[in-house]
């Protein structure tokens, strides 16, 4: 690479001096941005933006409009950025252009940095992301950015470094960068706040909210909104006004902000205790406020500078790999080897749910929620008015709370209908069982679904233990039965297991997965098994949790070193939630089945005969005051008597070792569902651990931070385990077999898609 030869300019300005053979050092003066970058010539020839329908370029009288036009989104790609930057210096060299604007074509004006680019060297070539917008800002002529559709991230960032903003209603607008694990980092920390105030940018860019057009506008974060039809008519009315009023260039970065450094400092101390409660564990949100914090003490020079020093912190995080591996794995989930755009999908327009008791209620919630028809059946008149008023109560609850409002409530209650008798289900498109968890139960329901449905209705049930396959084979018609796993309570959870049993046809599949994204959940195809992928990795991880408790722990102990790790809750703390009797019932059936060596500890037993199962009685593992969990010595007694009748000397239990036999028996188990083919990709037991049981986000999932460890860190250490306790611990084969060849989850993952 050459030295530059053209010193600091814009890079637009650096085009114009190459053709005209200017020198910057001379011309220094005529430079009109305080923050110029380092344009590196190359010798490289100007890419011609004409040859790209990327971005397209018009001049309308003293108007030059500049469209992106990279479907879907209008993401900055590289090929984006270089079309922008030449087309801006064609626009600064017309002589007849007065103004630019500049906007998207398609659902809005630009959705940001390209995330395929991340970690790739495409994301280095100039003009950079950060670089573009500091080109807008150096214009000479006033730039608009004409704001639609979701302008997040780097496409704010662009809108920002534009002189003037016009929104249309139907925008969105934020700096959501905190939720990949990174800093917004092309300008938007030290923008933001110069042009909304600094409290509402550091609330905006930790937290990755965005604001409607209305919020913007009051904000001063846009100029003026849109009212008619045609927003472009608008634009460039807005536009030409402009140069009516002759406006010049109104720089951000030029502005000040609008706090004192004494006032701004207090502020900052007060949030960083906030996010040490609310992001507990993560990096970026404190990154974000040092990055917006430096707005009080430095110039935008400095702050723009520091800021991408602190972004490419955060993109070489393993927070950031995490976040943007979340963000794949949930769209890679609906991916199936055997199912395309191509398979055929069944119509569902009207459901039927068996059983209105906590999940036939609130699957019910979840289908009104999205405008769905829905009716509910009950063996008995008393049941189905009990179920129904127990989901109006839910529903009230919300209202009461100003997060629904009465029509909305009437509307959704309106869609939910009840019906007496399984006869309800006759004519539908879709059953859903949610009776009692009991085989009996469900079989004798399914032998009646399958007398009187009619064909091709799709029979699913939501068991969470039972066999599917048992379920279908009580049936003439196997291929229309599956499992749908909804998790509680079902109106919130976003997760859905959807059972592939041994005969599910694959239309079946198919229509439940588009179904699921229907309802607002994210379904994640499984096979049979024992608890299915969720559950029976969770069977593992709590019995752990049982042997440390009998070890030497306390509850509190592991809740804490869970929530440490970054879990929503502990899992006393959770079990207590969901109540020990329910735990109980489900152990007991288990216990049927199960040697001896892999039954629970009689603990739970113990704890549920002295009546305390959990938050609901106000004791279970734990004492409650309101919601706090206390710990409580009558519980310590009994875990202490437990140890004396094992004979086991309690010992100090270090928190690397909670957390390993936490973390490890669930990486095990995830290994072992892999292996025998229940679930298709590692990153879909992710997704399931993400949306079903409080895994933090921001590592991904527990077999991608599986992958973070290293297999051959966790191998090892299940190795050292195996050889303590026995043949629970024993590595499954395949997470032996890649640590032994150096690979990872991942690349099975890749491996398998290819
Ligand atoms: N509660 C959970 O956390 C959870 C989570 C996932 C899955 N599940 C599964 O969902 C199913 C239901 O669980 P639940 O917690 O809602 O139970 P529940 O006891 O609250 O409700 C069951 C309802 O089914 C009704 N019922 C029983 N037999 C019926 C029949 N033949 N026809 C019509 N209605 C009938 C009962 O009157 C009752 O209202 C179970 O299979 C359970 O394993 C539960």
């Amino acid at each position: 690479m050459r030295e530059a030869p053209y010193g600091l300019v814009s890079h637009a300005k650096a085009a114009y001096m190459v053709r005209r053979g200017l020198d910057a050092r001379r011309n220094s003066r005529k430079v009109p941005f305080a923050i110029q970058y380092l344009y590196v010539a190359t010798g490289e020839s100007m890419p011609s933006a004409s040859s790209s329908d990327l971005v397209l370029y018009e001049r309308d009288g003293g108007v030059a409009l500049i469209t992106i036009n990279n479907p879907p989104v209008n993401a900055l790609a590289k090929d984006v950025r270089i079309a922008v930057a030449d087309f801006l210096e064609a626009a600064a060299d017309d002589q007849a252009v007065l103004v630019v604007t500049i906007r998207g074509n398609g659902r809005n004006l630009c959705g940001g940095a390209d995330i395929r680019e991340f970690n790739t060297p495409d994301r280095e070539v100039r003009p950079m992301t950060r670089d573009l917008m500091n080109l807008i800002e150096a214009m000479e002529k006033p730039v608009v950015a004409a704001i639609h559709g979701p302008t997040l991230g780097g496409g704010l960032e662009l809108a920002l470094g534009c002189h003037y903003r016009m929104v249309h209603p139907d925008a969105r607008l934020g700096l959501p960068e905190v939720l990949r694990g990174v800093i917004p980092g092309a300008g938007g920390t030290q923008r933001l706040p110069r042009l909304v105030g600094f409290a509402k940018a550091v609330e905006m860019i930790t937290t990755g909210s965005s604001v409607d057009p209305g919020t913007a506008l009051e904000l001063g974060l846009v100029d003026q909104m849109a009212v008619g039809d045609d927003f472009l008519d608008e634009v460039m009315r807005f536009a030409r006004n402009l140069i009516a009023c002759d406006a010049g260039p109104r720089r951000v970065s030029e502005m000040t902000v609008d706090l004192d450094a004494e006032a701004g400092t207090a502020l900052v101390a007060e949030i960083r205790t906030q996010l040490e409660r609310t992001a507990r564990g993560m990096q970026a949100p404190f990154r974000c406020l040092e990055s917006v914090a430096n707005t009080l003490s430095m110039p935008f020079a400095d702050g723009w500078v520091r800021e991408a020093e602190i972004s490419r912190e955060t993109i070489a995080s393993v927070e950031s790999r995490s976040l943007v591996h979340a963000f794949f794995a949930e769209r890679q989930v609906s991916r199936i080897p055997d199912i395309s755009a191509a398979t055929a999908r069944r119509t569902i327009k009207r459901t039927t749910i068996i059983g209105a008791g906590t999940m036939g209620g609130g699957i019910a919630m979840s289908f009104a929620n999205s405008g769905l028809p829905v009716t509910l059946v009950e063996t008995g008149q008393e049941a189905l008015d009990g179920g129904l008023a127990r989901i109006e109560a839910n529903y009230a609850a919300t209202r009461d709370r100003g997060r629904l409002s009465a029509a909305d409530m009437e509307a959704r209650m309106r869609l939910i209908t009840g019906a007496v008798g399984i006869d309800a289900a006759a004519d539908v498109d879709l059953v859903i069982e949610a009776v009692y968890e009991e085989m009996g139960v469900k079989q004798s329901v399914f032998r009646d679904l399958d007398r009187i449905a009619r064909d091709g209705a799709i029979l699913a049930t939501n068991t969470s233990t039972l066999d599917v396959d048992a379920i279908a084979a009580v049936t003439q018609r196997p291929g229309d039965v599956l499992g749908l796993h909804f998790f509680s309570p079902a109106n919130v959870m976003t997760l859905l297991e959807i059972v592939r049993a041994e005969k599910t046809e694959n239309d079946v599949i198919a229509t439940v997965l588009d179904l699921s994204s229907r309802i607002g959940k994210t379904g994640v195809v499984v096979g049979v098994c024992d608890g299915f992928v969720g559950n029976r990795m969770l069977a593992p991880y709590f019995r752990q949790c049982d042997f440390l408790v009998e070890e030497g722990a306390m509850p509190e102990d592991m809740d804490r070193v869970a929530e440490e790790f970054g879990f929503r809750m502990g899992p006393f703390r959770v079990s207590d939630l969901a109540g020990l009797d329910i735990s109980w019932a489900i152990e007991k059936r288990r216990a049927e089945t199960r040697p001896v060596a892999e039954r629970f500890s009689p603990l739970l037993q113990r704890i549920c005969e002295l009546g305390r199962h959990g938050q609901k009685t106000g004791a279970g593992w734990y004492r409650y005051e309101g919601r706090s969990a206390i710990p409580d010595p009558e519980v310590a007694a009994l875990i202490y008597t437990r140890s004396d009748e094992m004979g086991i000397a309690r010992r100090a239990i270090s928190d690397e070792e909670i957390r390993q036999r936490m973390i490890y028996s669930l990486i095990n188990e995830g290994a072992k569902i892999l292996e025998e083919g229940l679930a298709i990709r590692s990153s879909d037991i992710d997704v399931v651990w993400l949306h079903g049981y409080g895994f933090p986000r921001w590592r991904g999932g527990p077999m991608f931070y599986a992958d973070m460890v290293g297999l051959p860190e966790i191998v090892a250490t299940l190795d050292g385990y195996h050889v303590e306790w026995g043949d629970k611990w024993e590595p499954a084969a395949l997470l032996r077999e890649l640590a032994d060849a150096g690979s990872s989850f991942q690349e099975w993952d890749e491996g398998r898609a290819a």
